[in-house]
C-alpha cells in the first residue's frame, strides 16, 4: 500500500483561526434568495417569510461571514429599492443574469436574516453604475445610529437598531467585461479609492475589500491588481480573490490537484499586494479576501442554452449537482485557504443556497445537503485555534495540467483553551488507499474523538432531489492513536477529517 508521513508541530502557527475563513455568500441570482432563503408561503417560514429549515441547514454548515448581495447582481442594483414597506418596493431588471428582482427581500431583512443563522453580514457596494453618494448612503442607513435622514428612515422602516457591518466590497469584479459597468484598473483603482476614503471618513474601523482581478485566468491579471492597489492601497484593507473550478474533457487527475492552482493564485497576489506595498514604503499588508470560491461547471452553463431570453422571477440558474469527487475538491480548497491563513484573512464560499450551493430546496418541499456541505461543515465546526503547517512527506501522481501533484495533502488546528486538535486530509489517488502515519507528539493528543471520511466507490454519487442523502459522512475504520502517532488510511478521492482531545 502507498505510504505517507506528516509531522505536525505544535510551533510551526500559520495564523490564529479568524472565522471569517468560513465565509459564504447570497447573492440576488437565480433562486438563492428567492425559493431558497426566503419563501413566505411555505410551511417553515417565520415572520419575514425566510424558511427556518434552512436557517437550520446554514447553521449546521458553520458559515460565518455572508457576503450580499452580489456579484455581477449588485452592479446594476439600487439599494433603496428593497427598503421600506414591501408592497411599495419597485420589479427591477437585473441585467446581470437577465431576471426579474421584486425587491422583497432587502438590506433590513437580510441583516436580519444573518442574525437568525449567527452570521456576519458583510456588504458589496455597487461601484457599477453608481458610486461615492450611493455607497455613503448605504452606509448612513445601516450603521449609522440615529438622528439622521436615512438612519432614521431606517427606524421607521422597524430596524430601531444599526447593522453595524464592518465589511464592505468596493464593486465586484470590476474587470471582467460582463459587469455591468466594468472598467479600466486605472479608473477602478481610483474610483476604489475615493470611495474608501469616503467610507473611512464616516467611520475609520470599517474594514474595506478592493477588487482584484475576477480570475487568474484573465489577461489583466496580475497588473490589474498592482495598478488598482497603486491608487487604493492605504485606503483598503484587503484585495478580493475569484476562483471556480471544474473538472475538464474527463482529466479527473488534474481537477483533483486544483488546489494546486488556488496556490499559486494566492502565491501571486500577495507577492504583487507586497511589491505595490514596499513601492509605496508603507508598513501596512494587506490582506486576501478570498470572497468567491468553489466548483462551478460554469463550461457546461456557457454551453447550454439555461439563460433565458424572457425575463423571470427566480429562475433556475447555476444549479449544479455536486459529486463525491467534488467535495473531496472543496475540501482540498479548504485546506490550503487554511494553510494560507496568514494571509487569506477572510473567505467566501459562493455560494449558499440553490446556486452552485452546498445546501439545495425545493419550493413547497425540503431542503438538503449537497456532498460539498460536508467538508465545510466538519472543518468549520472542528478547527479551532491555531491553523498549523504540517510537513508533508509523501508521493506524487502525473496531471496533464499541473505536472507533479503530491497524493495527499493536509493541514491542522490546535486549541489550547479546549485542549482540542484536529486535522484535515484529502487523499488524491484515484486508485491508492494511502495509509498515513502522523506524528503528533508536539500536540499532547491523548485519544480521538472522532474520525469522518467523505468516499464513495463511484466518485461521481451526488445527492439529488430523488436521493438526498445517497452521499454522507462515514467513519474513517482503523484510525488508532498510539504514544503520540495517529496511523490512518484514506481511501482514494476522499476527504478525512480526525480530532483529538
Ligand atoms: O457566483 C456567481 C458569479 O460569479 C458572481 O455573481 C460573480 O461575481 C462571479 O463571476
Amino acid at each position: 500500500m502507498t505510504t505517507a508521513r506528516i509531522a505536525i508541530d505544535r510551533t510551526a502557527v500559520v495564523a490564529p483561526l479568524n472565522r471569517r475563513i468560513f465565509g459564504s455568500f447570497v447573492e440576488h441570482l437565480g433562486r438563492c434568495v428567492y425559493d431558497g432563503i426566503y419563501e413566505p408561503g411555505h410551511p417553515t417560514a417565520n415572520e419575514d417569510g425566510f424558511r427556518l429549515d434552512v436557517v437550520d441547514l446554514v447553521k449546521e454548515l458553520g458559515s460565518s461571514t455572508i457576503r450580499y448581495p452580489g456579484g455581477n447582481f449588485v452592479s446594476g442594483y439600487r439599494w433603496e429599492d428593497g427598503v421600506g414597506p414591501k408592497e411599495n418596493r419597485p420589479v427591477r431588471r437585473d441585467l446581470a443574469w437577465h431576471s426579474l428582482e421584486s425587491n422583497q427581500v432587502g438590506t433590513d431583512e437580510f441583516a436580519r436574516w444573518c442574525k437568525l443563522t449567527g452570521s456576519e453580514l458583510m456588504m458589496a457596494v455597487n461601484l457599477g453604475t453608481r458610486g461615492i453618494e450611493a455607497a455613503l448612503d448605504l452606509l448612513e442607513y445601516a450603521n449609522h445610529p440615529s438622528g439622521t435622514a436615512l438612519s432614521d428612515q431606517r427606524i421607521a422602516n422597524g430596524s430601531p437598531e444599526p447593522h453595524d457591518i464592518k465589511m464592505w466590497c468596493l464593486g465586484n469584479e470590476m474587470d471582467g467585461p460582463w459587469q455591468t459597468g466594468y472598467m479600466t484598473a486605472d479608473d477602478y483603482g481610483k474610483l476604489a479609492a475615493r470611495t474608501a476614503q469616503a467610507m473611512k471618513a464616516a467611520d475609520k474601523d470599517l474594514e474595506l475589500v478592493v477588487c482584484g482581478s475576477s480570475g487568474s485566468s484573465m489577461p489583466t491579471f496580475g497588473d490589474w491588481e498592482r495598478t488598482v492597489l497603486e491608487h487604493s492601497y492605504e485606503h483598503v484593507d484587503y484585495i478580493s480573490c475569484h476562483a471556480y473550478y471544474q473538472e475538464r474533457k474527463g482529466d479527473l487527475g488534474s481537477f483533483l490537484a486544483s488546489s494546486l492552482e488556488m496556490q499559486y493564485f494566492i502565491e501571486t497576489v500577495v507577492a504583487t499586494a507586497d511589491h505595490v506595498g514596499n513601492k509605496l514604503r508603507s508598513k501596512k499588508k494587506i490582506k486576501l479576501s478570498f470572497d468567491e470560491w468553489n466548483i462551478w461547471y460554469l463550461e457546461e452553463h456557457q454551453a447550454s442554452d439555461e439563460v433565458n431570453d424572457e425575463w423571470n422571477f427566480a429562475p433556475r440558474q447555476l444549479e449544479d449537482v455536486y459529486s463525491v469527487a467534488d467535495a473531496v475538491v472543496l475540501g482540498n480548497l479548504l485546506i490550503t485557504l487554511l494553510k494560507n491563513h496568514d494571509r487569506v484573512a477572510s473567505a467566501s464560499l459562493a455560494q449558499l443556497v440553490n446556486v452552485i450551493a452546498p445546501i439545495m430546496t425545493e419550493p413547497g418541499g425540503g431542503a438538503w445537503r449537497q456532498t460539498t456541505f460536508f467538508p465545510f461543515s466538519v472543518t468549520s465546526r472542528l478547527a479551532k485555534g491555531e491553523v498549523l503547517r504540517p510537513r508533508i512527506d509523501v508521493g506524487t501522481y502525473n496531471t496533464e495540467v499541473y505536472g507533479a501533484a503530491p497524493l495527499v495533502d493536509a493541514v491542522a488546528t490546535a486549541d489550547a483553551e479546549s485542549g482540542t486538535s484536529a486535522l484535515f486530509l484529502v487523499n488524491r489517488s484515484q486508485t491508492e488507499s494511502i495509509e498515513v502515519t502522523v506524528d503528533l507528539a508536539s500536540l499532547d493528543a491523548s485519544s480521538i474523538t472522532e474520525a469522518v471520511t467523505l468516499h464513495d466507490d463511484d466518485v461521481y454519487a451526488k445527492n439529488t432531489i430523488d436521493d438526498r442523502e445517497r452521499v454522507g459522512l462515514r467513519e474513517l475504520s482503523g484510525a488508532s492513536l498510539a504514544d503520540g502517532v495517529l496511523t490512518v488510511t484514506l481511501p482514494p478521492v476522499s476527504w478525512s477529517a480526525v480530532a483529538f482531545a
